[in-house]
């Protein structure tokens, strides 16, 4: 049992539970053809969000950590008619790439893709009074995590979801003494996580193309 298995099992959820997108499919080609590093949401993760979007009747989406806009157009098709996503982005080229991604996939008109630094962004955001998010999905950068996440919950309203991928790193988030700038981050978050009066989270670990990994999911009190 390991990545081989992951992997091919993978392909199997997708053949059973998904038809063929042309606008994903797009995305994704456009991510490769740019040499973006290969970091978006498995099919079955991107898909995971979209019901949970639509479940919860989320309207207002933030995203932080757009890359080519994968997980992004999943976020955006579940909001349709009336919803709106912000997808935050540090870099340029990525955000460029997401905005060609958006356009091929007819999604446009929903979605903000805003460039810089998220922590500049998020507090843009609060100094806007943009109403509330219904929904976030964090997945930039794991080193401001903490600080990702408070921005997210202050950004949100009560019953507001917040997903945070890649919180278990192939297990190394048990691991103390990590010096990984990745792990540390992740840890910081959650070790705040259990004393985060604002929210109830927990935590999933899982297994699939891009290895074993996990995700977190906070409810805003
Ligand atoms: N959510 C995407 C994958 C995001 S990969 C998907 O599943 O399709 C992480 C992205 O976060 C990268 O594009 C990276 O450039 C961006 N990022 C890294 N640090 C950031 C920061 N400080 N502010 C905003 N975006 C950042
Ligand atoms: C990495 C980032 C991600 O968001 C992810 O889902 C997997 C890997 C990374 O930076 O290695
Ligand atoms: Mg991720």
């Amino acid at each position: 049992m390991g990545q081989e298995l992951w992997t091919k099992v993978d392909e199997y959820i997708n053949a059973v539970t998904m038809a063929p997108d042309a606008a994903l499919d797009a995305a994704s080609a456009a991510a490769v053809a740019a040499q973006l590093p290969p970091i978006a949401v498995t099919p079955a993760m991107g898909k995971l969000l979209h019901l949970m979007v639509r479940a919860h009747g989320a309207r207002r989406i933030l995203e932080i950590g757009t890359l080519a806009g994968y997980s992004t157009i999943w976020l955006a098709r579940a909001v349709l008619p009336s919803g709106h996503v912000i997808s935050l982005e540090s870099n340029p080229k990525h955000a460029e790439i997401a905005r060609e991604n958006m356009l091929r996939a007819g999604l446009s008109a929903r979605v903000q893709i805003r460039v810089g630094n998220a922590l500049d962004t998020l507090a843009q955001l609060a100094a806007e009074r943009q109403p509330p998010f219904d929904f976030t999905f964090i997945d930039a950068d794991r080193a401001n995590l903490a600080e990702y996440f408070d921005w997210s919950v202050k950004l949100s309203r009560a019953g507001s979801i917040i997903i945070v991928d890649n919180v278990v790193r192939k297990g190394a988030v048990i691991e103390a003494s990590s010096d990984d700038i990745n792990v540390k981050g992740v840890r910081r978050f959650n070790e705040r996580l259990a004393g985060d009066s604002r929210v109830s989270a927990t935590m999933i670990q899982t297994v699939s193309a891009k290895g074993y990994d996990g995700f977190a999911m906070a409810l805003v009190l």
